[in-house]
């Protein structure tokens, strides 16, 4: 650390950039500027913002180096940056960051978080449905690429006939994954509040024949009817670390009932080292999950491998995957 007083005054004003980026998201701004450069005055007025209010953010945002000015009084977005802050885009991860907005609420309250143990009170504003919306199809923003990745890394899902995609929140590894392997039919576990979205993309992929949805609570409902045929692979992909370790154990146990003999358990999650100091993004996520449940966290790999072990799985493996992800496969004895 050269000047550890730059580093500090840095971190600590990180979260000023953090929130101009995801206030302009939230708001529309970038939305708003995909049709070319735009007047402040103009974007306010459709915006429906506070002009000198809005100004002064769009100002921000090109100091941040998130926007540009053609002219000195027009902005618009930067090449580069506009496909990934475009809704709608196959790159665009802006509902992500509008789910980041929402969770500023919950970060705030830290402090009172680990004084007390408990998770942040929830905080009463946006539409759940808003809300609800932007974490759904924010996990479609992270799990579009990594689930490409997963499955190249793992040859031995494309041998599957039936996989149970548990939590599977927008469907967008279902979906990847019958895309890619035409033999495969999924079904797409998750609360009934989610299967509108999950039905949406389905349809939308033109998978409504190959996967199914079924809605329901994982910790307490049946993950499959007792005569239906078993699974060849269930997905468990950032579910963990919503869970305490008992209930992760727990939930681990019930994907594992369903499995065929043989059949491929796959977790996928931000898996820290042993120190839980590395890597630095599972080490925050943490945090993340601290702010957010009552016994959610990240998991060092030891320990999931160790549940693995204690409900008698084998043939363990792990993987590292980009965004900051890892996954461990596990079988049932055949
Ligand atoms: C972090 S998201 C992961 C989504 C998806 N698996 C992925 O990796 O993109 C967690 C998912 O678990 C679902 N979920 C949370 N609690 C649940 C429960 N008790 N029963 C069923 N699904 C649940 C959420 O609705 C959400 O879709």
């Amino acid at each position: 650390m050269d000047d550890p007083r730059r580093y500090l005054d840095q971190v600590s004003a990180g979260y000023q950039d953090a929130i101009i980026l995801l206030a302009a998201n939230h708001l529309g701004v970038f939305c708003a500027l995909q049709s070319g450069p735009r007047l402040a005055i103009d974007l306010a007025r459709e915006l429906r913002c506070d002009p000198r209010a809005l100004d002064v953010l769009l100002c921000a945002l090109v100091a941040a180096g998130i926007l540009e000015q053609p002219t000195a009084a027009h902005f618009a977005l930067r090449a580069d940056l506009a496909p990934h802050l475009a809704p709608g885009s196959d790159q665009s991860l802006a509902s992500i960051l509008d789910h980041h907005y929402h969770l500023l609420a919950s970060w705030v309250q830290l402090g009172e978080v680990v004084r007390t143990g408990r998770p942040a009170a929830e905080s009463a504003g946006e539409s759940d449905d808003r809300a609800l919306r932007a974490f759904i199809c924010g996990m479609k923003d992270i799990s579009r690429r990594s689930s490409e990745e997963v499955a190249s890394l793992l040859p031995a899902l494309g041998r599957c006939r039936r996989l149970l995609d548990l939590g599977g929140g927008p469907a967008t590894s279902a979906i990847t994954f019958c895309r890619r392997w035409p033999q495969l039919t999924a079904v797409v576990f998750d609360l009934p509040e989610v299967m509108p979205i999950a039905a949406a993309e389905i349809a939308a992929a033109g998978l409504d024949d190959r996967i199914a949805t079924r809605p329901g609570d994982y910790e307490t409902d049946p993950l499959a009817a007792p005569d239906e045929a078993p699974f060849d692979a269930v997905y468990v992909s950032n579910i963990i670390h919503g869970l305490d370790t008992d209930a992760t154990l727990a939930l681990l146990a019930k994907a594992a009932a369903v499995l065929a003999p043989g059949g491929l358990l796959v977790i996928k999650d931000f898996f820290l080292e042993d120190s839980r100091t590395e890597p630095a993004f599972g080490a925050r996520f943490a945090v993340n999950m601290l702010v957010g449940t009552a016994g959610g966290k990240s998991y060092p790999w030891t320990e999931v491998e160790e549940l693995c072990r204690e409900l008698g799985l084998n043939d363990l493996a792990r993987y590292s995957v980009a965004a900051h992800s890892g996954i461990i496969t596990a079988r049932r004895p055949v």
